[in-house]
């Protein structure tokens, strides 16, 4: 379906672009698109034919939810939460808040020396919440009695942690350094174990209040999960001796177990009750020392595939990070482990396999503080964004549908083996070994014609046995490197998946991709399912498809282990006034760019939509927009033509897909914007939908580190500057959303 327009040499494309006044604004950079817009087909047109039959009534919203019920908020810029007339938040809790007695109140300073394994750790991410029952056991129907898991993804802005910054010179000034083959003692250990354990995920129980939900200080179920907690490895009965063999470390020489969680994004909750944490951007926490043995060809590739900081070897990398953590000392492993190439003479030795240990699905059971996390190896292992259960059926297999989050990566299923017993409700880690080791991995293909094809992943495929670029030697190594399973395959690279969200009143699948680069979508560059490549006309002027779309399919007949899908987009991100990129008729109700989180409300239907925006950020914070969907197929055809400007030329084609309806403002709306800086990510509800929790991570993200001066110039002081805790610096946080007439979030 991809084409140029014409058969013309891409000069005098050039050059009829140049003729053209519109176009000649264009290649200035400035307003003045309208020529050049896309040119929608009907919404309703013979896309029913093929698409639409797979798509049954009960995709249909009743009426009472047909429309939303709160004034839409502007776009803001302002260091606060923004919500409609008659809302209200109060904070749960924020980074550094103690989970124990006798640890200080957070002083906001970077004072801590303490363990933060008794803190809540920063950049709040994906969440979720459990009831107990009376006997404080998992219930599936509400109680006042809760435990919410709260993801803990990033220390990308440490330097508010410390009282001075990271202090070791590299670092000083600077958020992140570039890769450098630092020496030992570049990073002080003091900083490095609480960078160490800001990340992971806290578990903490909640009581209501009268208010609303509070948490509780020293309740037994309250627990830090940290990149120092060991944790397992979970398989396939034939697979696990080969999953083992790939995981032997010094901490572990019998690969069974590893240490810690690092990165964790999205989630995912198990229909028996247990939490999935997604480990995402674990790859720039390694470094590989110049001064050391080589690595193996294999595993060098393996680095590479995954985006591991790897020069020496890899210097085109040159956006690989090091965290500089395993500067502190070669001796000791909780430091070492950090860098893979200071080599033993076997991998059981050294940490050359580290990085294999990261980059799945984490299961843990919130509800029993001894348990032991599990890391499902069968969900395959890549930068894991949200894992989201499909409705589960009754002896039907479960589908957990999966986001890889990098510039032209895939999406990806894991099918169980096990048929769904709904008398594993309840049944812990032990029901995640029934339903999370056998099983299967498919990666995702869009189908230029609205269909889709669940590809397996499996070692006896000739495309995946005979690949080229890696010898895989059996499947847990298809698992381990899935990016590279997929690549045989032939799946569809994506503008960047983020979070996957299922409807739970028809079953279709949404997944927001979030952006991509000029390098990787153009309009020679695009396909249906990936169908734009344009100039952002103001602000970073960023270009290939920097505000991103929402995609959504359903499986065949609804079908977990269905092996193909149909598919449309449901919203292109898009600033209102730009109507070439502009497909979705956004107006400034609704406009969005770079949609990240996604998930659905159970009580009211609502499609949560939340941003990590960094295109659209000079007119408005990043922010969270309710939807009312309808379902796959209802609305049909489009044709997207393309014109960007790529280095000096203008590059023009046009690509045909398939789009959903329109929603409109009637149900499309702004419903929240963040404090400078944050992105919104991560939300959950109370069962009666009357509460909603939502994450704002890293507000303050662009202030420059504290260099030689003594204070900061805070781009953020959210939320001590609504009086909750110590003033001064931004810290992330979990709110919690409300009515003050006391009804239920949104309609
Ligand atoms: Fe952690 Fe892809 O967002
Ligand atoms: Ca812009
Ligand atoms: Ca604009």
């Amino acid at each position: 379906m991809k084409k140029m327009t014409s058969n013309e040499s891409f000069q005098s494309v050039v050059q009829r672009a140049l003729a053209s006044p519109s176009r000649r604004t264009v290649l200035r950079g400035g307003l003045g698109l309208g020529l050049l817009g896309f040119v929608p087909e009907t919404l309703q047109s013979a896309f029913a034919t093929s698409v639409t039959s797979s798509a049954s009534s009960a995709g249909v919203m009743t009426n009472a939810e047909s429309q939303l019920g709160f004034k839409a908020v502007g776009k803001s810029l302002l260091d606060d939460v923004q919500l409609p007339p008659g809302y209200r938040y109060t904070i749960l809790h924020a980074t550094g808040d103690p989970l124990k007695s006798g640890v200080s109140a957070y002083s906001n300073e970077g004072a801590e020396v303490d363990d933060w394994t008794g803190r809540v750790g920063d950049h709040h991410d994906g969440m979720e919440i459990f009831y107990l029952d009376a006997k404080g056991r998992y219930s599936d129907v509400p109680t006042d009695r809760a435990v919410l898991c709260v993801n803990h993804e990033s220390s990308a802005d440490a330097h508010f942690l410390h009282p001075r910054g990271q202090t070791s010179s590299g670092m000083q000034g600077k958020k992140f350094t570039q890769f450098g083959d630092w020496d030992l003692g570049h990073r002080p250990e003091t900083e490095v174990v609480k960078e160490m354990n800001l990340h992971g995920v806290s578990v903490v129980e909640l009581v209501q209040d009268g208010r609303g939900w509070k948490y509780l200080v020293d309740a037994p179920l309250n627990r830090r999960i940290t990149p120092e907690t060991p944790m397992l490895f979970g398989g396939s009965a034939d697979q696990l001796p080969h999953i083992n063999t790939l995981m032997k470390t010094a901490f572990d020489p019998s690969g069974r177990s590893s240490r810690g969680t690092l990165n964790n994004c999205g989630h995912g909750k198990t229909p028996w009750g247990t939490y999935l944490t997604c480990e995402e951007n674990w790859a720039k926490y390694f470094q590989i020392s110049a001064n050391s043995s080589p690595l193996g060809p294999k595993q060098v590739a393996g680095l590479k595939r995954y985006g591991v900081a790897s020069q020496p070897l890899n210097k085109e990398l040159k956006k690989a990070f090091s965290q500089g953590w395993h500067t502190v000392s070669a001796q000791d492993n909780r430091f070492a482990r950090w860098n893979l190439a200071w080599l033993e003479s076997e991998p059981e030795g050294d940490f050359r396999q580290e990085a294999n240990t990261f980059g799945f699905n984490v299961e843990i059971d919130p509800l029993e503080p001894t348990s032991v996390a599990v890391k499902r190896v069968s969900m395959g292992r890549f930068a894991h964004e949200a894992a989201v259960c499909g409705t589960p059926v009754a002896g039907e297999p479960l589908a957990f549908y999966m986001g890889c989050d990098s510039v032209n990566e895939y999406i990806y299923k894991y099918v169980s083996e096990a048929k769904w017993d709904p008398s594993d409700v309840g049944g812990g880690i032990r029901a995640g070994d029934k339903y999370l080791n056998e099983g299967r991995l498919y990666a995702a293909r869009f189908n230029a014609d609205g269909t889709g094809d669940w590809l397996e992943l499996n070692i006896q495929d000739p495309k995946i046995r005979g690949f080229e670029a890696f010898r895989f030697a059996n499947q847990a190594d298809v698992l381990v490197h899935a990016r590279f399973a997929a690549d045989a395959v032939g799946a569809t690279r994506m503008d960047r998946p983020e979070w996957g969200a299922v409807n739970p009143r028809n079953g279709d699948v949404y997944f927001a991709l979030t952006n991509n680069s000029a390098a990787n979508r153009t309009p020679a560059k695009v396909n249906a399912s990936n169908p734009r490549a344009y100039n952002d006309t103001d602000g970073k002027k960023r270009s290939g498809n920097p505000h991103g779309h929402i995609v959504r399919f359903r499986d065949q007949g609804l079908r977990s282990g269905a092996q193909t899908f149909n598919w449309d987009i449901f919203l292109f991100g898009a600033e209102e006034d730009d109507p070439r990129s502009n497909l979705s008729g956004l107006t400034a109700a609704n406009s969005f760019s770079s949609p990240d989180g996604l998930w659905f409300s159970r009580a009211t239907g609502i499609c949560w939509i939340q941003t990590d925006d960094g295109a659209m950020t000079d007119e408005t914070n990043c922010m969270m927009l309710a939807a009312i969907p309808g379902a796959l197929g209802d609305g049909g055809k489009m044709t997207v033509s393309n014109v960007m400007q790529v280095g000096g030329e203008i590059q023009e084609g046009v690509q045909e897909t398939f789009v959903g309806a329109a929603l409109g403002e009637a149900r499309l709306r702004r419903f929240l914007v963040a404090p400078k800086g944050a992105e919104v990510t991560g939300v959950t509800e109370s069962a009666d939908g009357k509460i909603l929790f939502v994450n704002i991570q890293h507000p303050g993200e662009k202030t420059p580190a504290l260099g030689t001066s003594e204070r900061y110039a805070l781009e953020s002081a959210w939320p001590g500057n609504q009086g909750y805790g110590q003033p001064g610096r931004p810290r992330s946080a979990t709110i919690m959303i409300q009515r003050e007439d006391g009804g239920v979030i949104g309609l």
